[in-house]
């Protein structure tokens, strides 16, 4: 009886491993590592104490994706594979609606097929497009959004909605994330983005690490506390048990729910940096530009409904989450690629 992770050696895939081994539960990763690292694997071993089994395929490979429904006796299922970049999403468009869309179309199929009741799925805050009031309830508008990346979440959530009305009898839980930072409290696990960051967190921390020289603040012009975005920036960790939670509900056999998984409270650019600076006593020089197109004043969760009908409920603060995700940067300059090479490749991966 396992779970199957797909995207499992992913940022938030990750840290949701480690908590599910932690847990007792059996786990079956499926990842085509586009977007991650085998090391990975290791370094979920070094924290839990145990080895995931691991299947390097693609989500959208029916046939090589059945073999591993065939191979395993999956009962869960928790679907992060997908591709995340929002700039990467506008130059390539139709790579992000076979990719995300693709493999959840095949996994709902293989779902069906093998009778397997329960589905986790990450989907974003992205999908409620630009927001005309906060803090956003799951009864909101959705729509409008403004790239490709976030449509295709929305398109998932909406195929996950019909597949759920052709068959009562599947429990699915759509989460939608706000922003997620920080990294594993043990520095071994964390947010590895391949060369210029998009994302404000590891932003700062390759700042904080001498590998940029100073942030680049989009815009301080908002309609907002000190000018600069507010978003609702939410540990990985916090992020990671919020699916948890979501499994145990899925045992009640709700049918299909949806979730905001976010602290409920908004944080400025520059109150984050300001809370970096002070977790751990380094200056991140920044320099104000102009807006990022696409970005809105204010984002961030009415996170009620979570807490009502699961107990999730967020831990950690922003301030843990400026530690962690800075001793994962200082312990890792480089991410995972130069990982120790005597932690060599996980040697019971298939
Ligand atoms: P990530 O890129 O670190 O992890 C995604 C994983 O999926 C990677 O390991 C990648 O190799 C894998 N993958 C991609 N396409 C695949 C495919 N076709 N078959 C098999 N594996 C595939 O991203 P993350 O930050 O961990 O995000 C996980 C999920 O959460 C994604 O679906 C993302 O869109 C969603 N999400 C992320 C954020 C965020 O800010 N990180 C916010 C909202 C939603
Ligand atoms: C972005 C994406 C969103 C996606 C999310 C998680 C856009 C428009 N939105 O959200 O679709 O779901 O990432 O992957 O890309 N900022 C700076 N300097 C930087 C980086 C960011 O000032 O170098 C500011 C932004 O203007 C924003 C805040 O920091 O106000 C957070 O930005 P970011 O981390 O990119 O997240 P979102 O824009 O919320």
């Amino acid at each position: 009886m396992s779970i199957l992770v797909t995207g499992g050696t992913g940022f938030i895939g990750s840290h949701t491993v480690v908590q599910l081994l932690e847990k007792g539960y059996d786990v079956v990763i499926v990842d085509n590592l586009v977007n991650s690292k085998k090391l990975v694997l290791n370094r979920i071993q070094q924290i839990s104490g145990k080895m995931p089994k691991f299947y390097e395929v693609d989500c959208c490979d029916e046939e090589k994706f059945r073999k591993v429904f065939e191979a395993e006796k999956i009962t869960d299922v928790i679907h992060f594979a997908g591709l995340k970049s929002v700039a990467e999403s506008v130059q390539k468009p139709d790579l992000y609606f076979s990719n995300n869309v693709g493999s959840s179309k095949v996994l709902m199929k293989l779902m069906k097929e093998f009778g397997v009741k329960n589905l986790v799925f990450s989907s974003s805050a992205t999908v409620y497009g630009v927001p005309d009031h906060v803090p956003l309830k799951e009864t909101d508008n959705v729509g409008g959004c403004t790239n490709p990346y976030g449509q295709t979440k929305l398109d998932i959530e909406y195929l996950l909605k019909d597949f759920s009305k052709e068959n009562p009898d599947m429990n699915i839980a759509i989460l939608r994330y706000f922003n997620p930072i920080g990294a594993h409290p043990s520095g071994l696990i964390g947010e590895d983005p391949q060369g210029i960051p998009n994302n404000l967190m590891p932003y700062i921390t390759q700042v904080a690490v001498g590998k940029r020289d100073h942030l680049n603040v989009y815009g301080n012009d908002y309609k907002t506390v000190d000018g600069t975005g507010v978003r609702d920036y939410i540990h990985v960790v916090d992020l990671a048990r919020g699916h948890l939670c979501a499994l145990k509900k899925l045992e009640q056999k709700p049918g299909l729910v949806v979730y905001n998984l976010g602290t409920g409270k908004g944080t400025s650019v520059l109150e984050l940096v300001s809370a970096f600076e002070k977790a751990n006593f380094i200056h991140i020089p920044y320099v104000i530009c102009d807006r990022r197109p696409g970005d809105v004043d204010e984002n961030y969760a009415d996170s009620s409904l979570a807490y009502e009908e699961m107990g999730f409920k967020t831990q950690l603060t922003i301030f843990d989450a400026c530690r962690d995700s800075w001793n994962w940067q200082s312990n890792n300059p480089n991410g995972y690629d130069e990982g120790d090479s005597n932690e060599g490749v996980c040697s019971k991966s298939k």
